[in-house]
């Protein structure tokens, strides 16, 4: 009997151990890649292999999605890089999308002032002008050591080979096979039914991108893709014109830079509002000793959420394309004005969004998306999100061109008051003007630890995208998570309006009567996936470990 109760002790105190053993990534020694599709990571490490940067790599990537992950990777989107040079020199660059010149504040509302359904969203009055082509070359100018015409064939020989059906596409292109028909007449998606392992040949594109090779960035924005595009839309009662293409450049920005306690966390700047809205979410619980609470507990949860219901309430007030409104980045993000902010806060009861609004500021004055991480082998880390907005953008197929267009006119605040398809609510700083770049919650990120890399992350997901890249940084520096367990754990997101928390399914759900019971609301309906985030730790010893998010077919590459 003794022998007996040993030799069960000897299993369960085994099977603890197994219990426990963290989920451990890929790990490599030099150069990782990290995206949503087995391809575009491995054409990116090729690149890296033959002695290109982590710059050479993003292109590389960029197009190689352009081809495999007609789901949100684009030629006819837009994205934002945030980026760390071997030597720590930090920056970013914006390539949104900008609405047409032809736009109006009203124009997705009809004359009784109601807004309009799926106008924002489906077909070709959803599309801003496209922003993905000039920001490619625009690092390339910047960063680039391997000539763009070899960093642009390996999408171009993908193209057409053709590209394996997963499982989880085939059942996106079924799920969005009335919303093509709506948008577009015939197309390559409303062929046949697409199945898992099917290939898809891409020929068009593949012509598109062969232009752009011999031409360059001008082909997109001034030559036949420009006519075809525009000839495409015009038909179809668009409103984007050559005049729109022609003007439209990739821009260079200060990224939000900010500590949160030993680490200094490199986020996107506005039009985005990831990196204002990380820092306030960030600054807001750095006083409280946030490990102390257990990773994913009720007052874990509640404290997140209650920092983040502010940061969301100030996102909809005071953000916009700071290019058209002032924006007061070092006061919204200052450690004075969020304490303010947190003091309504307390464990006891919930705050409800009716009674918290925006912030008071004070007078001082300074004034359906994918995501892939990079690092090189020479220590250059570069995080970008890039999106159509929704899954296929505005289910626009430019026919002729091979490529879908975003539909990212949504993002801006179509009606004070009116939740986009995000439910995010927004006001005059982000309401439709000409040129303007609509807001976005896009946040390639980048942390550094004593001085040294630490992560690149980043997220598709909307407005979800904020508080997944937040809850990821949580999971490394203040639970010692790894980065594949980081990214494997379940999410959770609060963003003011509406005013309830929602949680994937997987979630631990025995916080959640706790929660109810001091007045917060739960919604497990809304939310099989929270976010999708693609990411790199540095470990000790200086190896890489790659997180690729088991939400997608996402895929960790490495040398
Ligand atoms: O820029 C934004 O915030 C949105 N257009 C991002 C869309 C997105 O993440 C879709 N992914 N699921």
């Amino acid at each position: 009997m003794k022998k007996l109760i040993f030799l069960l002790s000897i299993l369960f105190l085994i099977q603890c151990k197994k219990e426990k053993q963290p989920i451990k990534g890929v790990i490599t020694d030099k150069a990782m890649v990290v995206c949503a599709r087995q391809e575009a990571s491995q054409i990116g490490i090729n690149i890296m292999k033959k002695g290109g940067n982590a710059f050479d790599a993003m292109i590389a990537t960029d197009l190689a999605l352009a081809v495999s992950y007609p789901f949100a990777g684009n030629i006819g989107g837009g994205g934002f890089l945030v980026y760390r040079t071997k030597d720590g020199e930090v920056g970013a660059l914006d390539y949104r999308e900008k609405a047409p010149l032809a736009a109006t504040r009203n124009m997705y509302v009809d004359e009784k002032g109601n807004v309009i359904e799926n106008k924002s969203t489906l077909g070709t009055n959803a599309i801003g002008v496209p922003g993905t082509i000039a920001g490619l070359f625009k690092v390339h100018e910047k960063f680039g050591t391997i000539p763009f015409k070899e960093l642009i064939q390996p999408a171009i020989d993908l193209a057409k080979k053709g590209v394996l059906v997963t499982k989880k596409q085939a059942s996106s292109l079924k799920k969005y096979k009335k919303n093509f028909q709506k948008a577009n007449k015939r197309i390559i998606f409303l062929d046949k039914v697409w199945n898992e392992n099917d290939t898809i040949k891409y020929l068009k594109l593949a012509e598109t991108l062969e232009r752009i090779r011999d031409n360059g960035r001008d082909e997109f924005y001034k030559g036949k893709t420009a006519d075809i595009l525009v000839s495409y839309l015009q038909d179809l009662g668009g409103i984007i014109t050559k005049e729109d293409l022609v003007k439209y450049q990739a821009k260079w920005r200060k990224p939000i830079v900010f500590n949160y306690k030993d680490a200094k966390i490199i986020s996107m700047s506005p039009p985005s509002s990831g990196g204002i809205c990380i820092a306030q979410i960030l600054k807001s619980i750095e006083p409280y000793n946030i490990s102390k609470y257990k990773h994913n507990s009720e007052k874990y949860v509640q404290l997140i959420t209650e920092a983040a219901r502010r940061a969301y309430a100030d996102r909809s007030h005071f953000l916009g394309d700071n290019d058209f409104v002032h924006i007061n980045i070092d006061s919204l993000i200052s450690s004075e004005y969020l304490d303010q902010r947190m003091q309504s806060f307390s464990f006891n009861k919930a705050n409800n969004s009716d009674e918290i609004g925006h912030g008071i500021l004070g007078l001082k004055e300074s004034n359906e998306t994918t995501h892939y991480s990079i690092i090189d082998q020479f220590g250059n880390a570069v995080a970008v999100t890039t999106t159509l907005n929704s899954a296929y953008g505005s289910k626009v197929y430019v026919k002729e061109g091979g490529f879908f267009l975003n539909n990212e006119m949504d993002d801006f605040s179509i009606k004070p008051g009116f939740a986009n398809s995000y439910g995010l609510v927004g006001a005059e700083a982000n309401k439709i003007e000409p040129e303007k770049r609509m807001l976005s919650s896009m946040s390639p990120t980048i942390v550094e630890q004593n001085g040294k890399l630490k992560m690149v992350l980043g997220s598709p997901g909307g407005s979800t995208i904020i508080t997944s890249v937040m809850q990821n940084i949580l999971n490394v520096l203040e639970y010692n998570m790894g980065m594949q367990e980081a990214v494997s754990k379940p999410r959770f997101h609060h963003q003011w309006l509406p005013d309830n928390i929602k949680f994937e399914p997987s979630f631990d759900k025995t916080i959640f009567p706790k929660l109810e019971k001091i007045g917060y609301t739960i919604d497990q309906s809304n939310a099989p996936v929270i976010g999708k985030v693609d990411a790199i730790l540095v470990l000790p010893n200086g190896k890489l470990e790659g997180g690729a998010d088991p939400r997608g077919d996402d895929k960790a590459i490495g040398f």
